[in-house]
Parts: C-alpha cells; structure tokens; sequence
C-alpha cells in the first residue's frame, strides 16, 4: 500500500485502494459468477447470497419479469450480485468504492451482453442519485468497511420509493470481540469492545501488517445502529434471519451474520 494512504486519514481512500489489490489477489469476494450462473438467472434459476452460507429467499424479491423494477446494488460490485439480477430482468445499476471491483460487474455485463450501470463513490454519500429512485436495495455485508453506519441507512432510505425495499447483510458484531489469533486456535478471549474499530484496537503490529497485505480496515457496529439506525431513518423491519460462516471460528456456537428485509414506509 502506498505510505501516502493512511486509513486514519482518509478511510474511503485506503479502503478503496485495499479493495483494488484484493481484486488483483483474486479474493474470494471479488470473483465474478459463471456463464452458467447467468444463463440459469435468464431461465429464472438464480439465487443471490449477501452474507455467506444462506441465499436471500426469492419470495423477498419483486417479479422482475412482471414489470420494471428498479435495483441498486449498494457497495455490491465485483461481478457477483448485480448480473444475475440483471439476467433475471431487474434493471440494475451497482454502487461501490472500488473501481476494481465495479470492472468485475462490467466484465461480466460485457461477457453475458447485459445492460448495467456502474457508480462509483462512498456509501455514505449517493448524492448522484435522486430521492425515491429505487424499488430495491441488496446491500451485502460491506457496511463493516465504514466507521459510521447511520448515514448509509439515511441515504439507503432517501433514493427509495415509497414502498420499495432494503436487503442488507450484516456482520453479528460479536466477531470482534474476541482476539484474533487465539480466535484461529478456537480459543476466545474477549479483548475488544463494540463499537469494535480496527483503527483504535489494533495493535500497531497488527495495523501494520493489515497495511503491509493492503487488507481492508474493518468496523464492528453496535445493533442499535445497524437495526435502529435502518428504523430511525425511516424504515420498517419486515424479515430477518441469521446465518453462520463456518470459517469463523466462533459460528459453532452463535451465527455470525444478520440479513434484514427493511420497508419504506409511506
Ligand atoms: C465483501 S465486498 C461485497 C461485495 C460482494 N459482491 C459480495 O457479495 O460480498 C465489500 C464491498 O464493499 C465495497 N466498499 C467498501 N467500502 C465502501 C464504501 N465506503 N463505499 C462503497 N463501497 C465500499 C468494497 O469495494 C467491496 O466491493
């Protein structure tokens, strides 16, 4: 990583340069689905996931071929979620911070023939867009790259129609309590507090490495902000459900993730 980019400084900035290397290393988050993925989302046989180990239910989306409807996929590139909604007929455009992973979404759009529109920007800040703009949101696990959740859900809650809703996946915040490498050997040790930042927690050694590996810095959110925040900005909350991701250690005993259905109210 560049020395000039210190994620203290200008968080969106290192984290967007972060994301760009994990592109280039070819990280899992950042591979684009199949042909064959894409052609089954033609014959409405498709499934999206925005948090590991448990797809999104389809009766949680809109009929894509009965009439137009409008998607945003907010800090969602890397050629995954967005073309199999635009295959399966939604009209989506996808947000995100890092060019790298935008170009993932427009190789795909490019390699299948399908029409997407790419941002790029914050999260926190869709002023490119006008209010009441869109009929759905799928927001994957990606608000723990932001020191501060609430004005994604005012801004997520501002481009939506009356009506319209807001998938999101969310990291269960007790993933960071714990120390991380003792975490590994299946020991849990409580040492970090929630709200859980990377950049007050860590240890220098641990910063460093974490900017020597250009590895994005992560956030813990408290529930208030990730559940209330989507409520205090208008919103109502109708679906939720849990799911673990047997790569962290501590989904053996509590599921690390959270998906919430979350309505525009009139
Ligand atoms: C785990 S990936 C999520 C996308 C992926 N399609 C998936 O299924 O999980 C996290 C995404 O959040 C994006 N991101 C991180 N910080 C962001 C910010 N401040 N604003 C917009 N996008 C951001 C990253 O560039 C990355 O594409």
């Amino acid at each position: 990583m560049s020395p000039n980019l210190d994620p203290a400084d200008d968080i969106v900035a290192y984290n967007r340069a972060a994301w760009d290397s994990l592109v280039r290393k070819n990280d899992r988050w950042t591979l684009p689905v199949s042909s064959e993925e894409i052609q089954r989302a033609r014959n409405d046989d498709w499934r999206i996931f925005l948090v590991p180990e448990k797809p999104i239910p389809r009766e949680w989306f809109p009929d894509f071929r009965a009439s137009s409807i409008k998607v945003l996929c907010l800090a969602g590139s890397g050629g995954q979620q967005a073309p199999i909604l635009a295959a399966a007929g939604a009209s989506v455009t996808v947000f995100d911070n890092s060019p790298a992973q935008l170009a993932q979404d427009q190789l795909v759009a490019d390699r299948e023939g399908l029409a997407i529109d790419l941002a790029q920007g914050d999260m926190a800040d869709l002023s490119i867009f006008e209010n009441d703009s869109f009929d759905l949101i799928v927001h994957p696990c990606s608000n723990c790259f932001v020191p501060n959740v609430l004005p994604v859900w005012k801004e997520a809650a501002r481009v939506m129609k009356p009506g319209a809703n807001l998938i999101s996946g969310i990291v269960n915040p007790i993933v960071y309590l714990f120390d991380d490498q003792l975490m590994d050997k299946g020991e849990f040790k409580v040492c970090h507090k929630i709200p859980y930042s990377d950049l007050t927690s860590l240890s220098s050694e641990q910063r460093q490495a974490r900017f020597d590996d250009d590895q994005p810095f992560c956030f813990g959110h408290t529930l208030e902000d990730q559940v209330g925040g989507q409520i205090d900005a208008g919103l109502a909350i109708t679906g939720l459900f849990e799911a673990c991701w047997s790569e962290w250690p501590i989904s053996e005993y509590i599921p690390t993730s959270i998906v919430t259905k979350a309505t525009k109210l009139n």
